[in-house]
């Protein structure tokens, strides 16, 4: 098999990419390890910033995220019961984000990948990236024998077959855990990571949301989340510690605990339903650095983990497969390779952008175990600067709504 661009993992950054570059006339093959269910039902964030919905948009991917994305005109920040909202569009110049969930832009993706663009493989997994610095990379990987492998149907049971597809480039989409970043020779790699001693438990309930925005909380007890995925289903997160496993947790007492974290000075009420998900996020900021190698190119969770705080794991995967795209298409349309050459810096300056915004977020909000009470006045200080100076609320929301790609 080969593909100008052998994309590895369909998550937002591979599907995304794959329909780019059909756009622009390049063919890419994608393969994906999980399969499509996994990939459409698997829970992340939900808030795309204007300019990843404008991309979607323009890349023909827009049609149900305009029909059923919820725009956002700002967040609520909650502190000792008082509420502040920050108006995003009167701080940044008219700038909102959109509510729409990860699993339905994938969703939204695989169909018009599947309906009109190049092969999409469930069920294959990248073993391996080889040839890197060569003209002809390559991508080993092993298939369970289905989609448009003929020949091998009713080989199920066994480990799957060993195949190669052949690339003039590599796009490492592989998230978190993938492969393609191994590829990279250690004494090259440089990681710069931070962990917290925390994570997020979060849930789905049927019951529509308690606010019409986001309200994001610093409590005492550990910071809270109110988000929504449409007008009755809400998504809620609770800061717990390190380790937790979401069965530790009943119903009654994540609702329980919610309603203390969110609690107000007003009539402002928690409303409760049936849970349908429950499942604990580590917390984790991650940057590998350079995001290039030869003609291995990493894009999304595979060259960087943000804490889900700042909301930007989507926005930033979408960023990067622009910039190849658009960087390959200069390549293609001029002969130059100038942009090509600069994908590493020129993804990573907003990369760091987003790190330093989803930190600031994290620390802002979350109570980390052993913080002391000056760590404490500290936080609400900061707190109030966002509520009463024009300046740190206008910070926040040029943040929270994006920085713009170059
Ligand atoms: N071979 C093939 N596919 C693989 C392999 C492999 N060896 N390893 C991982 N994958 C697949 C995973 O199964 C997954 O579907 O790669 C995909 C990676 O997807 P994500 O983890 O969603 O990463 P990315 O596309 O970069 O997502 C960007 O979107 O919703 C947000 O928070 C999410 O920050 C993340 C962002
Ligand atoms: C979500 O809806 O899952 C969500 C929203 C905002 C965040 C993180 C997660 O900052």
């Amino acid at each position: 098999m080969r593909t100008t661009v052998g994309i590895i993992g369909a998550g937002p950054a591979g599907l995304l990419l794959a329909r780019l570059l059909r756009n622009a006339g390049i063919d890419s093959v994608v393969l994906e390890s999980r399969d499509r269910a996994y990939v459409e039902r698997r829970q992340r964030a939900g808030i795309l910033e204007q300019g990843t919905a404008d991309v979607l948009r323009a890349a023909g991917a827009g049609e149900r995220m305009d029909r059923e994305g919820l725009r956002h005109d700002g967040i609520e920040l909650r502190f000792e019961r008082e509420r502040h909202r920050v108006d995003f569009p009167a701080r940044t110049g008219g700038s909102s984000v959109l509510v729409y969930a990860q699993t339905e832009v994938c969703k939204d993706l695989i169909a018009l990948q599947l309906k009109e663009g190049g092969p999409l493989l469930f069920g294959a997994e990248a073993l391996a990236v080889e040839g890197a610095l060569t003209d002809r990379p390559r991508i080993r990987f092993r298939h369970e024998g289905h989609e448009g492998h003929e020949g091998h149907e009713g080989d199920e049971g066994d480990e799957g077959h060993e195949d190669v597809l052949d690339c003039d480039y590599v796009v490492g989409c592989d998230g978190f855990r993938g492969v393609a970043r191994k590829a990279v020779p250690a004494g090259l790699s440089h990681v710069f990571e931070r962990t917290y001693p925390f994570g997020w438990l979060g849930i789905l309930a049927d019951v529509a949301p308690s606010h019409d925005e986001l309200v994001y909380a610093r409590h005492d007890r550990g910071f809270a989340l109110l988000s929504m995925r449409s007008p009755a289903v809400s998504r809620l997160y609770l800061q717990v510690p390190e380790g937790t496993e979401a069965g530790e947790w009943a119903d009654e007492e994540i609702w329980d605990e919610l309603e203390r974290r969110f609690e107000t000075g007003d009539a402002w009420r928690l409303e409760r339903g049936p849970v349908t998900s429950k499942s604990v996020t580590p917390m984790r900021s991650y940057v590998h650095e350079p995001m290039r190698y030869g003609r291995l190119f990493l894009a999304g969770d595979a060259a960087h983990i943000v804490p889900p705080t700042g909301a930007k794991g989507l926005n930033l995967a979408v960023g990067d497969v622009v910039t190849f795209a658009r960087a390959l298409t200069h390549l293609g349309d001029t002969g130059s390779a100038e942009r090509l050459d600069a994908y590493s810096e020129t993804c990573l300056r907003r990369v760091w952008q987003a790190e330093r915004f989803s930190y600031d977020m994290t620390t802002l909000l979350h109570r980390a175990p052993g913080a002391t009470a000056f760590d404490d006045r500290i936080q609400l200080a900061r707190l109030r600067r966002v509520a009463t100076s024009r300046a740190a609320e206008t910070d926040l929301a040029e943040g929270y709504t994006g920085f713009p790609l170059e």
